[in-house]
């Protein structure tokens, strides 16, 4: 994570280069040549006191919710190493999709705790926030898979639009208008502007046209989130992001799943012809944009988050195939007979695509990984971590809470 420092205010690099030329001015040095010596200690740790001085100036106490999810526990992890001098708290329902596994090599950092409970549990919310003062809130959770949504659409109103309305109103009735340095950050989705033709990209300004019960309740939560920030000036910061792909990724999910069925040689389902195109984008790229944002974006901003990165459905699971083939030593075009077509999606977008212009000339962001890189470290992440993956289709990975947190 070297971009950690890059930022640094000028001011603090200036101090830097003027204290190494005291301590090293020769005859006029403060420092006798004996222990000049140390100097590059010295400067060593002159120089993390100034870093961490300079990210240091809000001690923010984050209320993270849906920590225990895919992007959720992605994000948990950037900032527990990140920020050490934050206190973070993950408010996780762990529902189907909240899985602590994925937090296992973080549980005990001593800026992360652990609550299990719902977004929707105004009480709860309210008794959080009077315990730890929350200044920022980066709110992920949600019901996020579309298929459920077609099977249970009240579960996604449930969630992603009551939760999402409970959390703003406790963020307001606590931060009583004292709003500076308060952040209110509401991650969501591309899902929300709809489906594309064969071109264009989705921009900030592409207007709203949800189709599926998922994208409704995540369009319905964005309008809240805006209309919080214009009606009572909270201060909000959203994102809507492309597909995601990279590990703790649950496997109903295309990616995880196709990886899955390939390594144990089962059916790969592709819905219709397999001409729906996605823009994908690494995890860990999209947590990097969301701390960035966090930090530095607009407040009452809307930043796209995106891979430029096209793939049609089929065209993805057959770079699955060919590169676990390899990986796997199986004759090449082996995997590629497991595909197998099923009847599409009801209302299944055709094409998401984003533009994502605006995070790069506002703050500088830019997709870290090639694509065909990206899904090698992917199928590496799911190769070496075959327990997790075993523990998440066998459903065990529903007792690690019993069993880690229930005895405390
Ligand atoms: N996965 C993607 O490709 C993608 C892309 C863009 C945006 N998003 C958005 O990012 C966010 C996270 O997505 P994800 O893929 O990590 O989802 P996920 O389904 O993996 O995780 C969701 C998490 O929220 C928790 N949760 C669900 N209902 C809850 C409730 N009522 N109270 C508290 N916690 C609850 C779950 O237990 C789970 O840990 C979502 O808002 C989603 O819309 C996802």
């Amino acid at each position: 994570m070297d971009y950690i420092y890059d930022d640094l205010p000028k001011q603090y690099s200036k101090a830097v280069k003027s204290s190494s030329k005291v301590l090293n001015s020769g005859r006029n040095s403060l420092f006798p040549a004996r222990i000049r010596f140390l100097y590059p200690f010295i400067r060593h740790y002159t120089n993390l006191l100034f870093n961490f001085a300079a990210v240091n100036f809000i001690m923010h106490t984050i209320l993270i919710t849906g920590g225990a999810g895919f992007i959720g526990s992605n994000l948990v992890r950037l900032f527990v190493a990140r920020y050490p001098h934050y206190t973070l708290v993950n408010l996780d329902k762990l529902t189907y999709a909240g899985n602590l596994e994925n937090l296992k090599d973080i549980e005990n950092a001593p800026n992360y705790h652990f609550v299990k409970g719902d977004i929707t549990d105004m009480e709860l919310l309210r008794n959080l926030f009077a315990r730890y003062q929350f200044t920022g809130i980066l709110h992920c959770a949600a019901e996020s898979h579309v298929d459920r949504s077609i099977t249970d659409p009240l579960a996604f109103v449930t969630t992603n639009v009551l939760g999402t309305a409970t959390l703003l109103q406790v963020a307001k009735e606590n931060w009583q208008g004292k709003f500076e340095d308060k952040i209110f950050y509401h991650i969501s989705t591309d899902e929300v502007y709809g489906s594309l033709g064969e071109t264009g990209l989705f921009t900030e300004k592409t207007g709203y046209d949800p189709r599926s019960p998922y994208s409704a309740s995540k369009a319905s939560s964005d309008h809240l989130v805006r209309a919080f920030y214009h009606t009572y000036q909270l201060p909000v910061k959203l994102s809507n992001c492309s597909n995601n792909y990279g590990p703790y990724h649950f496997p109903e999910k295309l990616i995880p799943l196709c990886i899955h069925n390939i390594f144990h040689n089962k059916p790969l389902p592709v819905y219709g012809e397999g001409l729906n195109v996605r823009d994908w984008l690494y995890v860990e790229d999209h947590v990097r944009a969301i701390d960035l944002i966090f930090h530095k974006g607009r407040i009452g901003e809307t930043y796209n988050i995106g891979g430029h990165n096209e793939w049609t459905n089929i065209a993805l699971v057959k770079e699955l195939c060919r590169q676990m083939d390899e990986k796997l030593g199986r004759a090449a075009g082996t995997s590629a007979q497991l595909i197998c077509f099923v009847k599409d999606r009801a209302g299944h977008d055709l094409r998401y695509a984003i533009d994502a212009t605006k995070l790069k000339t506002e703050l500088g962001w830019e997709p870290s990984l090639q694509f065909e890189e990206g899904l090698s470290r992917t199928i590496d992440w799911y190769l070496n971590n075959k327990e997790w993956l075993a523990h998440v289709t066998s459903g065990d990975y529903q007792q690690y809470y019993n069993q880690q947190y229930h005895k405390r």
